[in-house]
């Protein structure tokens, strides 16, 4: 089928959370590929500031908005369940209302947390989720929401998002616990499957070249169906930054944690071309990172 495409010029895009992982991510490749775009975050733009959202918007009249803000600390959640579901869940509803009113398309992204990770086989697009925390709970009270809205949306699931923004970004936390500690043990017994935020940001303009506005799809780089462990991930990203140290394989139980997460934490990409391999995605992250470290 033949696939077509709009001027990226003709394309006027809104990008919300700018500032964080992903969004830095996706205001990188606008501007690389000519989208014109309006980059929203706090303390500016609050997603919880319902009548705001909507008037920014209005304002602004972009045919696509990119949802990448979300309260991401999966711990926190727990504690603060209340913001959870104001930040992921209601506001959602907000924005797809907004984007409705103004005939936008809303990208929005969810998580592999979304699926109890109980199936070794993985979760394909239409699979049933069942959160296991309130991060994963919040964010698909915010996946309902936007079905219900009535407006044209793509709702992106990805797992394991790494890239350049964030200094607690999960790479540079193995690495930061790699040169201090002079030793890793890594979790051995939660498998995923992981995504370099550089290859999200592309796959979405991709999308919206395309005008597409058609449903749910699974995002994640290339990598085995039964996805890799923790210890797997940390083991390569050591390799490559050249830690000569050991690293040994642990059961998550030794590292307890507030939510509970997914053992078999695989999104299953049914239609999509596949993106790069993880490993080399990793590579691509470090060399970049060896010009701004
Ligand atoms: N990170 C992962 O491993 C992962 C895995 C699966 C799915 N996802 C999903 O992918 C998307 C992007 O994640 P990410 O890791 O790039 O997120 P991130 O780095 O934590 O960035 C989130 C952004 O949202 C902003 N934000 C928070 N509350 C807001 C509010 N009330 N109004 C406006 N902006 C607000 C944050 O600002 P402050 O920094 O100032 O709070 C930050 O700039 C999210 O939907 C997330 O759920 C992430």
């Amino acid at each position: 089928m033949k696939t077509v495409r709009v001027d990226p010029a003709a394309l006027p895009v809104a990008i919300i959370g700018a500032n964080g992982m992903l969004g830095g991510e996706l205001l990188k490749a606008c501007t690389r590929s000519d989208f014109p775009v309006t980059a929203l975050d706090l303390p500016k733009f609050n997603l919880t500031n319902h009548e705001d959202v909507a008037y920014q918007l209005k304002k602004i009249v972009p045919r696509y908005v990119l949802n990448a803000a979300a309260y991401t600390d999966v711990d926190g959640c727990e504690e603060h369940p209340g913001l959870a579901n104001a930040i992921n869940g209601e506001a959602v509803g907000v924005l797809a209302n907004a984007c409705r009113d103004i005939g936008a398309v809303l990208v929005h992204y969810s998580t592999d947390y979304v699926f109890d990770g109980t199936d070794p086989a993985g979760y394909a697009e239409d699979a049933a989720p069942n959160p296991l925390s309130v991060y994963g709970k919040s964010k698909l009270e915010g996946e309902r929401l936007l079905r219900a809205s009535g407006c044209k949306y793509l709702l992106i699931r990805t797992s394991w998002l790494f890239g350049p923004g964030r200094r607690d970004n999960v790479v540079e936390k193995i690495i930061a616990r790699a040169q201090q500690d002079g030793k890793l043990r890594l979790v051995n017994d939660r498998w995923g499957k992981p995504t370099y935020a550089k290859d999200l940001a592309a796959v979405t303009l991709d999308l919206a070249a395309q005008e597409k506005s058609d449903g749910i799809y699974h995002v994640t780089n290339a990598a085995p169906d039964a996805g890799i462990t923790w210890y797997e991930f940390g083991a390569a990203i050591v390799a490559l930054v050249g830690l000569k140290i050991p690293v040994t394989p642990c059961a998550s139980h030794e590292f307890p944690q507030a939510a509970a997460r997914p053992v078999h934490s695989l999104l299953a990409n049914t239609k999509l071309p596949p993106l790069q391999p993880w490993r080399e995605a990793l590579q691509d992250y470090v060399a970049a990172r060896r010009g701004i470290a």
